[in-house]
């Protein structure tokens, strides 16, 4: 069973794991081979571990955990990360991070995740919400699939490299909760 619980500062280690091991399976051919081989989890923890201790703009995680019956030892296996928009412009809350191992991807655990930080987002008093998605990433898809609609496009350096990247927008952030809340799976 997985299940999906508020993140606290001492799950930076797990968040980190997830997040290297998502980048390294995702963006491949998206981003240089040595910047991938070199990201350390130790680095990736102290972003995560701040952020979650500082809580600035509501800045808020939620995690995946699979139980033993899932994976050997159970853990985190995913997680998403957001809150207030960190510059204004698009709207007014933003998804910052959303990662899941490649064994827990297309199971519904995404829609669940974000139906966490759906509601975290409202709680704040976010009438919006938006996510950056480098343009290469199918995963853009997946925002589209949840509502979302392309709302601004920019290019990022990034390892050396100039990518862009385009934002997602839920103009109503009631679009996204509805859209997260109808889990055709049930999950
Ligand atoms: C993006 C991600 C979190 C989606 O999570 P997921 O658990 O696989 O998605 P779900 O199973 O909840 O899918 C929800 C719906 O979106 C669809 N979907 C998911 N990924 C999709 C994709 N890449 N393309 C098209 N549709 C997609 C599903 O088919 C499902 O459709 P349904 O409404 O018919 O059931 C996951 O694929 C992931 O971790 N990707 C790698 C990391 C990444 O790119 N993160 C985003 C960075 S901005």
């Amino acid at each position: 069973m997985v299940t999906i619980r508020r993140a606290r500062p001492s799950d930076a280690l797990a968040m980190a794991r997830v997040h290297v091991a998502a980048w390294r399976t995702t963006y491949p051919g998206i981003l240089p081979d040595a910047y991938l081989a070199g990201l350390s989890v130790t680095q990736e923890a102290a972003g995560y571990q701040h952020g979650l201790a500082m809580g600035r703009g509501g800045h808020a995680g939620f995690l995946a955990v699979a139980d033993g019956a899932e994976a050997p030892g159970g853990g985190v296996v995913g997680f998403v990360t957001g809150g207030l928009a960190r510059r204004p412009g698009i709207a007014e809350g933003e998804v910052e991070t959303l990662y899941l191992l490649d064994d827990f991807r297309e199971r519904g655990i995404g829609r669940r995740l974000m139906r966490a930080m759906a509601s975290h987002l409202a709680s704040l008093g976010a009438a919006s919400a938006f996510a950056w998605v480098l343009e290469q990433n199918p995963s853009r898809f997946f925002y589209e699939r949840l509502g979302a609609r392309p709302a601004a496009r920019e290019e990022i350096r990034f390892a050396g490299a100039a990518l862009p990247q385009r934002a997602y927008a839920w103009e109503a952030i009631h679009t996204l909760l509805t859209a997260t809340a109808a889990s055709p799976r049930g999950g």
